[in-house]
This record gives structure tokens, sequence and C-alpha cells, in this order.
């Protein structure tokens, strides 16, 4: 039993994870820029209040799951590590007077965030998320361009039979009078709610939706639904985003229930599940619109809307799936030469310089053995260096076909190029 290990709820994402996150990241960028998404980096710890404030305090994410950071020397808990990276791109966007800047701002971050919740399949203690964030846009269109490029992502990356759950939970006019309906219900049942949920019955309703304890997931069975409370403009809204979605041949799955489990959200909220793996803690991400959140930062209201995906959820999916992009060399350089490794590092460096993901053998040993290497390292090609290298030429071997062939050294990258784009390999698709 070694000494220490990674704390509870926490992995060491170990080379062969990395591979399938960097290419989970890389993707994210490449979207993120085709779609005209600016990257934003904010600190991994906040003032608490940021999240209290953001998120609601009467939240699993606040109340229970928050890490909160003492600060030396006071001994108050005034910072806390992000559970999710909304609230601070907000209070970024607001401190930074974003609000000047030719609006929508469309922003995106990739990284950790941080929830102290019990860990079990799925649900982690650090785990990363691919956020995007739209702000200072009313939608409904815009909310369609974002549960696309959600889905984009998610499918891109490899997960098939992804099914988008979606939800509009009504805004400051119409929520009310839900909220009331439902408080009056759930009131009815209160004896089968543990302390907990009784609380929240008092102090934050809505959250009861997203509950974790299976007897309250009972009794909301029978609980009315926001459907038929929803006011004109938010019905309106709602109704336009279907058809735009339509239009792009999205098909979501009416959820009536779903709420989210942040205080934020206005109008809007999604979530997108794997076919037949629809629980509580399965959500390969999610999001909706927040169009009364930027106000509480103490800006004028501005109207957004975002999403964040599970990156270890998406890496899990893809696993099951046995789909996990691996980080190969594409070429391998070896030798006839057990000794001259001088030669195949130089021309592995070269290589790399030109920007191929080259590897060259740098053990002394037998051709074949080296050869042997190469296919274990998963290369597609090798590049044999041989007595042919006095006339500038070596032997280029695909490792899948078999084949081999003589190439001029003046011609390798090209080449390399042009036999590797059908290939296509060392990241998520
Ligand atoms: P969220 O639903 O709390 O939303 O988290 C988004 C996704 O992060 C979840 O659907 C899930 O895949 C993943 N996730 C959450 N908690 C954990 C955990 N403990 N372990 C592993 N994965 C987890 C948000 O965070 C919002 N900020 C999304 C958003 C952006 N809404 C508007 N803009």
């Amino acid at each position: 039993m070694p000494k220490f290990q990674a704390p509870r709820g926490t992995r060491d994402l170990l080379p062969s994870d990395m591979a399938v996150y960097r290419g989970l990241e890389t993707l994210g960028r490449r979207l993120a820029a085709i779609y005209g998404y600016q990257p934003i980096e904010t600190p991994l710890f906040e003032d608490s209040a940021v999240f209290e404030r953001g998120i609601g305090e009467a939240t699993d994410v606040v109340e229970k799951e928050l890490f909160r950071i003492k600060s030396p020397g006071s001994g108050d808990e005034r910072w806390a590590l992000r559970p999710e990276p909304t609230a601070g791109i907000c209070r970024a966007y607001v401190e930074h007077g974003m609000h000047t800047l030719p609006q929508p701002v469309r922003l995106t971050t990739f990284g950790p965030m941080f929830r102290y919740d019990r860990p079990q399949a799925g649900r982690y203690r650090q785990f990363w998320q691919f956020d995007v964030e739209v702000i200072g846009d009313p939608g409904p269109a815009v909310d369609a361009e974002v549960i696309e490029l959600a889905l984009r992502y998610v499918r891109d990356a490899g997960v098939a039979n992804v099914e988008l759950h979606l939800n509009s939970i009504g805004d400051g006019a119409c929520r009310p009078a839900y909220v009331a309906a439902l408080v009056e219900y759930m009131s009815g049942h209160a004896k089968d709610l543990p302390d907990l949920e009784r609380r929240r019955l008092a102090a934050n309703p809505l959250r009861l939706l997203d509950t974790k304890d299976a007897r309250t997931q009972a009794v909301l069975e029978g609980a009315p639904t926001i459907d038929s409370y929803l006011c004109p403009a938010c019905r309106d809204h709602f109704d336009s985003l279907l058809a735009h979605l339509a239009r792009l041949g999205i098909e979501p799955r009416r959820a009536p229930r779903l709420v989210r489990g942040l205080d934020y959200y206005t109008r809007t909220a999604f979530e997108l599940y794997q076919r037949g793996a629809e629980g509580q803690q399965s959500a390969l991400g999610g999001g909706g619109r927040y169009d009364g959140l930027i106000e509480l930062f103490g800006a004028r209201p501005t109207p957004a809307i975002g999403f964040g995906l599970g990156i270890d959820r998406i890496a899990g999916a893809l696993a099951a799936a046995e789909k996990a992009p691996t980080m190969y060399p594409v070429a391998v350089v070896v030798g006839a030469d057990p000794s001259a490794t001088d030669l195949r590092l130089k021309l592995a460096t070269d290589l790399r310089a030109a920007g191929i993901a080259a590897s060259a053998e740098l053990a002394p040993r037998k051709l074949g053995r080296q050869l042997e290497g190469a296919a274990r390292d998963g290369a597609h090609f090798a590049i044999v260096v041989g007595d042919e290298l006095d006339a500038g030429q070596v032997q280029l071997r695909d490792l899948e076909a078999g084949t081999q062939r003589v190439v001029n050294v003046a011609d390798l990258v090209r080449e390399l190029e042009r036999a590797h784009a059908s290939h296509r390999h060392g990241e998520a698709r």
C-alpha cells in the first residue's frame, strides 16, 4: 500500500487518460474557434459570495458542495474553489466592463471544477468542464445555436445516441405562480420528505425538482409541471426555440421537470444524456439561459445563455464504448545500423520541427526489434534509415498496409502529410 494516495474523489490523469482529455480539450478549442467563441480563464477560486449569490444559497452546490478556503491569518472562509465557471465569468464580464464590447460576447473556457460531493461513478470532487457562454443576446435563436454546439461537441467527440432534454423554466413573471402550486402540492407530502428537503420546501422549492433523494423523487411523480404556467412571453420564446431547433434538424425530448441544480436559470434549460443512461448522475452536460445573473453582480440586466459539458463523463462514455482516442506518433524513425542513433534522432528532430508527430528508436537494437517497437507504439509509419541515406533517401514503410517504398528525405514531410491525411491520428476526431 503506497503511503500517499490522491485525495478521495480525485484522480491522477495518467498519460493514457491525458490522450483522451487533451483530445477533448482540442476539440473544444477547435469548435469554439469555428463558432466564434473567445477563450477566457478566470481564477480557480473566487470570493465565496460570487458563488453564493450567483448559484444560490439554498442549492446543493453552495450548501453542501462548496470547497471553502480559509484565508491564512484571518481564519475566515472568504474564498471557495470554483464549483462551475459561469458565476466567475459573469463576475469578470462585469468587472472588466465587457458590456462596452459589441454584444453578444461569446466566451469559452476549459478546466477543472471542484465540488465536495459524495464520490461515485461519474461524480468526482475535481472534474473538468468544457464551457461556453454567450452574454448579451436574449435569444431564442442564439439558444438554438448554443444547444446545437453542445450536441455537435459530444457527437464529434464520438459519443453515440445522445439525447437532448429540454425545458423552459419560465421567468420572474410566471415562475412564482408555478412555485406556489409546487409548494402547495409538496406541503401535502411534507411528512414524506427528509429534513433537508423539507427545509428546501420553505427556502427554495424549485430545488426539490432536482433532488438526489429517492423518497422525494417518488413524491415528485405527481407534482405539477411548469408547462401550464408559462407566461405568453416565455411560451413564445420556447416555441420559437423549438422552431429554430427543428430547422437545425434537432428534436429535443421535452423534460417538464428539468430545472437544473443551480438557481440562476431562466427560460431555456437543457441537458444531454446518452440514451438509456438517464440517471441523476449521468448528464453529459447541461446549460441554459440565465437572464438575471449579470444583474446580481451589480450591472444592468443582461441576457445570457451557456452550457458546461462534463469532460470526465464524456471520457467515461467513450471508454465504455472503447472509442477513446489515443496519442500515437505518426512515424517512428528506425535504422538498419543499431548504433546510428544520431542519424535517427536527427531525422525525427527535423520531422518534429516540420510539425510531424515523430519519434526515434534510440535504443541500439536490431532493426527487427525496432520495427516491433514502432508497431507497439501505434505508429502508422516507420521510416527506415539505411544505406540509401547517402543518396538522400529513406524507406517509408506503412505499418498498417505492410507496404514499403523509397522516398527522398527532401520530400518526406510532404509524403507523410499526404499519407497521414487518410489515417487521421493523435486527437479526438
Ligand atoms: P452543471 O449541470 O452543474 O452546470 O454541470 C455541468 C456538467 O458538469 C454536468 O452535466 C456533468 O456532466 C458535469 N459535472 C457536474 N458535477 C460533476 C461532478 N461532481 N463530477 C463529474 N462531472 C460533473 C454547470 O456547471 C453550469 N455552469 C452550466 C452552464 C454554463 N449553464 C450556463 N452556462
